[in-house]
């Protein structure tokens, strides 16, 4: 039953929620977590006072305020980071630092300060960042900042200045960044620098001025300087010149000209830098045109070299000369784009890489270079990593020639995407023996691997082959590359991957295979055999469903058996609509199944049952009508992300309370799940949540447990029971009987005494004769009121009749058992005496039986033998005739006691 309950809940929760707006709206709370007091975005135009005391971050960026009263912040005298930005803050009063005497982060970005006086930041000894970004000040005058004795960062960009002048004096000895970008600079004077003589700036960023004039001393006016910014300024090649002239002696490491309408390199340009250790330079966004020989001949320390996104046309022999120490050179779309007329032309002179004897990693991304020419990367003796994606027009085949300019370079990584290539020629990459990594994805390689492709890759990891136009296998395509770890080939019309032996039986040390997106149909169950160390494999998008069916002719095809370090699998949109129930069997250590996008319907119960360790299961876009315990109880323990949605549902008991159930309680990540998870079936349901299933109903004929515990219940009882008889079964049938007899109605025959002709009778064997002769004549003899039926004496001699001996035993009061082993044997007594003795003593109550023993009997014999129990009678009814004489008169009294005692129960 899908109940009226969601309505219900929208309703409270709509409750709720506006309940909550009201309480936000009114209350209006900074958020404080950990001395952290977030007030930013609130509307305010007062700082709050009622933060706790002791926190030392405040955040109030985002509102309305006008001024820091200095007073206001008294009570947050703990306060290291304030942070003022995008206010209407026009005025900074000098007590603000003095009531927070720890404060070292100042951020007052995207206010409306104008004016900085001599005593705004008087008390700011520890502030040691100052953020002024965005602010309308146009002119600092006098000394304002020459207490920030212990300022590392100060940023003034986006302001109105007009020049460097930040102060008259010497002071800022602490700082090491100073942003000055987006201000109105026109020229860097060394005067209006000099109160910089004792600072070490790591960035100085006079970025996106105007600066048109640089004049003599200006840069050495600064204590150090060893970074510097000047990008997006026309600066052209004379000024650009001049720059690293006056830099020239300087301690200057990073040189940034990005965008700077450098067009041309000369010999010239960069000359004044000979006498520095520059160490990185980035020429990015130029335009640059072209770079004449010996351009860089004085950056000898260089190390990080970035050219990209320029207009190079061509690179001469000697473009790079003196390069000595580069380690990392960006070429990324350096060259022109358009193809002119000289497109033939190489771009790129022979040995133009000569000079990079240090280079280790090269970016040539995004180029249009016609080919590879025979010596195009000679000399490249440190060269590890090439990137050469989409750099090529023309790389049409790859032949044993292509790469011979490499064979002196260590590389470990060659990138050849988006080149277009069709064709690779056997023996291509002989020359590249410690290449690690291989990727020739995204290109239009169509041909049979004979293997020979890959000779001399003797130290190849990674080879990627994704996305190509065709690849016909063979069974040697891979036998030269045995150290492949991991192989991608997706989307590449992959032909023949069922012949035997299989292309991958070299591959021992595979842990990653990508088959994706072929197509494939045909697989056979060898194809991943001695894979052993295969731990992710993809298949999906292909055509498999056959081999996993029934009726699949010489029955469903194992290709997965014995992939046990498989982690992660994927079986995505492959049409299956079986799954063979072991055919996961092996896969133990599994982390990931998606088999999303397939027609399962029915699973069988164990197919996941050794998926003990899956973290991620995708089954979305089936036919799954039920979710059922004994299929999914297995695999959902550890789950951490689930993916069903979008099956038909079967909204009933049967098949999805165990599910709802599940969903209600666990923590698994389920995306989708209210949207996704839809009842199908049946038709009243259809189209409602999943979630919103009422599985109470189905608690009743929550068959299973409650089966269990009824079952249980009455084994337990029956096992009970039938110990119970065992063991204590005469007592139970022997009170029993009496109740029986007596609620029946049987009358209580407690006769009057003088109805009993006998006192007793005596039962005994017939071999017991004298002793009972012996010792019952004597009592008669003493007292006269004592008179024994004795078989010997009372009935013909020999002659017992059965219906005399019913009658004597009725008009005997007591019955008395003369017990030894001959009684248990004689045969009269045990079948009819005893037994009617005992009828008569339940009808007349136990007490009137007297058991004496004459010799020890076991109980077990005794009721063996007449199934009577000593425990059947009271104690003083059990006589044992004793073996010493004295004790005869003992036994003899408590036999008149016996005799004497009422017949009752109790
Ligand atoms: C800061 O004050 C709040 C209450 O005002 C208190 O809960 C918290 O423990 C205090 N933190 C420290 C580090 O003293
Ligand atoms: C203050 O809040 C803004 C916006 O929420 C955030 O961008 C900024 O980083 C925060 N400042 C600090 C110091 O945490
Ligand atoms: C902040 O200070 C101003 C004047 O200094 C005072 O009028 C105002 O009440 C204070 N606000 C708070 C929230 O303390
Ligand atoms: C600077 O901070 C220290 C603690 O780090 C403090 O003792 C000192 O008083 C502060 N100085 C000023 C001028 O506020
Ligand atoms: C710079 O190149 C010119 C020719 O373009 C040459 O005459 C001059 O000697 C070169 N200067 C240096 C320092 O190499
Ligand atoms: C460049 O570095 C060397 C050694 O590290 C040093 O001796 C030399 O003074 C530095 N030159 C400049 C201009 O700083
Ligand atoms: C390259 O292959 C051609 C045949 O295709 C062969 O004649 C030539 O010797 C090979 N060159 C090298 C360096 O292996
Ligand atoms: C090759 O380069 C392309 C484009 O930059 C990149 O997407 C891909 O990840 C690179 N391949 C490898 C193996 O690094």
């Amino acid at each position: 039953m899908i109940p009226a309950l969601p309505y219900q809940n929208y309703f409270f929760w709509g409750l709720t929620m506006s309940f909550w707006m009201l309480c936000t709206a009114s209350a209006n709370k900074c958020a404080v977590r950990h001395e952290v007091a977030d007030c930013s975005h609130m509307k305010l135009t007062q700082v709050p006072d009622d933060l706790p005391a002791n926190i030392t971050v405040l955040n109030l960026t985002h509102n309305q305020l006008r001024r820091l009263p200095p007073d206001n912040f008294t009570r947050y005298s703990q306060l290291i980071i304030l942070d003022g930005g995008f206010n209407t803050i026009s005025k900074l009063e000098p007590g603000l630092c003095q009531k927070l005497p720890l404060l070292k982060v100042l951020n007052l970005q995207h206010n409306e300060l104008s004016q900085l006086s001599d005593k705004t930041f008087i008390f700011c000894i520890n502030l040691t960042e100052l953020h002024l970004m965005s602010n309308s000040i146009q002119k600092i005058q006098d000394n304002p900042l020459k207490n920030l004795k212990n300022l590392v960062k100060l940023d003034l960009a986006h302001n109105g200045l007009s020049s460097t002048k930040l102060g008259t004096e010497l002071q800022l000895e602490n700082l090491q960044e100073l942003l000055l970008s987006n201000n109105k600079i026109n020229s860097l004077r060394h005067e209006e620098l000099d109160f910089l003589g004792n600072s070490s700036l790591k960035k100085l960023d006079l970025s996106s001025n105007q600066i048109n004039e640089v004049s003599p001393g200006c840069f050495h006016t600064i204590g150090k300087l060893f970074g510097l910014f000047l990008n997006n300024i026309r600066l052209g090649s004379s000024l650009t010149e001049k720059i690293c002239l006056e830099l020239s002696n300087t301690s200057i490491q990073n040189l940034s000209l990005s965008n700077v309408q450098l067009f041309r390199t000369s010999n010239m340009t960069f000359s004044g830098l000979k006498q520095t250790n520059l160490t990185m330079l980035d020429l990015s966004h130029n335009s640059l045109n072209m770079i004449a020989n010996d351009s860089f001949a004085w950056l000898p320390n260089l190390k990080y070299f970035n050219l990209e996104y320029n207009n190079i046309e061509h690179l001469y022999s000697r473009s790079f000369y003196g390069l000595f120490n580069v380690r990392h050179l960006n070429l990324k779309r350096s060259f022109t784009k358009q193809s002119t007329s000289f497109a033939s032309l190489s771009k790129i002179d022979d040995f133009s890489f000569q000079w990079l004897k240090s280079l280790e990693y090269l970016n040539m991304e995004d180029n249009n270079f016609p080919g590879i020419k025979s010596n195009m990367f000679t000399g490249l003796i440190s060269l590890k990593y090439l990137r050469l994606s989409n750099s090529f027009t023309s790389l049409r085949t790859l032949t044993n020639e292509t790469f011979t300019s490499l064979a002196h370079s260590p590389l470990l990584l060659l990138n050849l995407t988006r080149n277009k290539i069709s064709r690779i020629d056997s023996g291509a990459f002989s020359w590249l023996g410690h290449l690690e990594v291989l990727d020739l994805g995204i290109n239009e390689i169509g041909q049979e691997l004979t293997g020979q492709e890959w000779r001399g890759l003797t130290n190849i990891v990674e080879i990627y082959l994704s996305f190509n136009k065709y690849l016909q296998l063979t069974s040697n395509s891979f036998a030269l590359v045995p150290s492949l770890q991991q192989l991608m080939l997706r989307r590449v019309a992959c032909k023949n991957v069922d012949i035997s032996p299989s292309p991958f039986r070299p591959l021992r040390n595979l842990t990653i295979l990508d088959l994706s997106n072929n197509n494939i149909a045909n697989i056979n169950d060898e194809m991943l055999e001695g894979l052993d160390k295969l731990e992710i494999l993809d298949l999906q998008h292909n055509n498999l469903a056959r081999l996993w069916k029934h009726a699949n002719p010489g029955g469903p095809v194992y290709f997965l058996k014995g992939l046990s370090q498989l982690h992660i699998i994927n079986l995505e949109s492959n049409g299956f609509d079986e799954i063979p129930e072991d055919v996961f069997k092996d896969l133990h250590k599994l982390k990931s199944i998606d088999l999303g996008l397939n027609n399962l319907n029915i699973l069988s119960p164990s197919v996941f049952d050794n998926q003990i360790s899956l973290r991620s299961l995708n089954l979305q876009k089936n036919l799954i009508t039920s979710v059922e315990k004994d299929v999914f109880g297995a695999p959902f323990k550890n789950l951490t992300n689930l993916d069903m949605g979008f099956n038909p549902f079967d909204c009933t008991c049967e098949s999805i309370a165990w599910f709802v159930n599940w969903i209600n309680r666990t923590h698994t990540n389920i995306s989708g799940l209210p949207d996704h998870y839809l009842c199908n079936t049946p038709p009243q349901y259809h189209g409602f949540p999943v979630t919103l299933f009422d599985i109470s109903p189905c608690k009743d004929s929550a068959p299973f447990e409650l089966l269990f515990m009824i079952n249980t219940s009455f084994l337990l009882i029956f096992i009970f029971i039938v110990l119970l008889i065992h063991f204590e079964g005469w007592r139970i049938s022997f009170y029993w009987n009496v109740s029986v007899h007596r609620i029946l109605g049987f009358k209580e025959i407690d006769r009057q005494a003088e109805k009993y002709e006998y006192a007793a009778y005596v039962i005994h064997a017939q071999k017991d004769k004298d002793w009972v002769w012996q010792y019952f004549s004597p009592m008669e003899e003493k007292d006269q009121a004592l008179k024994f039926c004795l078989e010997e004496r009372d009935f013909e001699a020999g002659a017992l009749e059965l219906e005399a001996i019913v009658n004597s035993i009725k008009t005997s009061r007591k019955i008395i058992f003369v017990i030894t082993q001959h009684l248990l044997k004689d045969p009269l007594c045990k079948r009819f005496k005893v037994q009617h003795a005992v009828q008569q003593a339940i009808e007349q109550n136990l007490n009137s039986i007297i058991l004496i023993f004459l010799e020890e009997i076991p109980d077990y014999k005794l009721n063996h033998a007449l199934c009577l129990r000593r425990g059947m009678f009271k104690s003083r009814c059990i006589l044992n005739w004793p073996v010493q004489k004295e004790r005869i008169s003992a036994f003899h009294h408590k036999l008149l006691v016996a005799l004497g005692s009422r017949n009752s129960v109790h």
